[in-house]
């Protein structure tokens, strides 16, 4: 039973710190399934499902979308995953999804295997935000100066459109950002005490940061 065991690997951080970014990376390079409960969240707010319709106003004020709707939603995609290795980013964001994600650990048979806490400064996560485009078809991640598609507005990827993210307006960044600090930043001490916290320099070159987890994620 123990070698169909599957493992976890968490991202978390503030929002735009990175954990979209180096999970795509991951996801190329090695097998990784992704589960991002925002990429789900805007893939049924774009498809106007019953989910997305209750998960709406939350998002788009920069709150986040209360327990009961988040939690299962989780457990069915971590159901579905198919590969034996998976990154979860964006979940956990407060204490009561900690003990939620350690309880279906047990139940669905998977072990969390590393925390990686992507460390970086406030104002540098503000200009990331800001400054972010998204493919509404693929979801491939861009930024306007870091990281532009080769035609503006066009992504490279799939040629699908890109767009900026409703929450990613200056006022919604900032309450995002004390939503973070008050309910989910706890969660860092949370797994520091569980032993599997790892914290990555989050500031630099997309190709160092890259380097970094990749050297966490060899012994994987
Ligand atoms: P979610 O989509 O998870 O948003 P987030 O946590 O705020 O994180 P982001 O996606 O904004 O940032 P990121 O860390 O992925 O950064 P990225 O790689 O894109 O959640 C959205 C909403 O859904 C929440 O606010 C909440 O309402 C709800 N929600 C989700 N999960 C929930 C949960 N568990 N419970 C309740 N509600 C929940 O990078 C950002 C930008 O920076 C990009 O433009 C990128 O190109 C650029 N960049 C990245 N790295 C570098 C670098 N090294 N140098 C220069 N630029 C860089
Ligand atoms: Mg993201």
């Amino acid at each position: 039973m123990n070698g169909a065991r599957k493992k976890c690997l968490l991202f978390f951080g503030a929002p735009g710190s990175g954990k979209g970014t180096q999970s795509d990376f991951l996801v190329r390079k090695f097998e990784f399934s992704h589960v991002s409960t925002g990429d789900i969240f805007r893939e049924n707010l774009k498809n106007e499902t019953q989910l997305g319709l209750q998960a709406k106003k939350f998002i788009n004020n920069g709150n986040l979308v209360p327990d009961e709707i988040t939690s299962g939603m989780v457990m069915e995609a971590i159901k579905n995953i198919e590969t034996k290795n998976f990154i979860l980013d964006g979940y956990p964001r407060n204490i009561q999804q900690a003990e939620h994600l350690k309880a279906l650990s047990e139940e669905l048979n998977f072990e969390i295997r590393n925390v990686i806490f992507l460390e970086v400064p406030d104002e540098v996560l503000f200009e990331r935000l800001t400054g972010r485009r998204v493919c509404k078809s693929c979801g491939t991640v861009y930024h306007t100066v870091n990281k532009p598609p080769l035609k503006e507005g066009i992504c490279d990827v799939c040629g699908g459109e890109v767009y900026q993210r409703k929450d990613d307006s200056a006022d919604v960044i900032s309450h995002r950002l004390k939503t973070y600090e008050v309910s989910t930043f706890p969660v860092k001490n949370y797994y520091e005490d569980a032993g599997i916290l790892q914290i990555v320099d989050g500031q630099g070159k997309l190709s160092d940061i890259e380097k970094r987890i990749e050297n966490i994620v060899k012994n994987f």
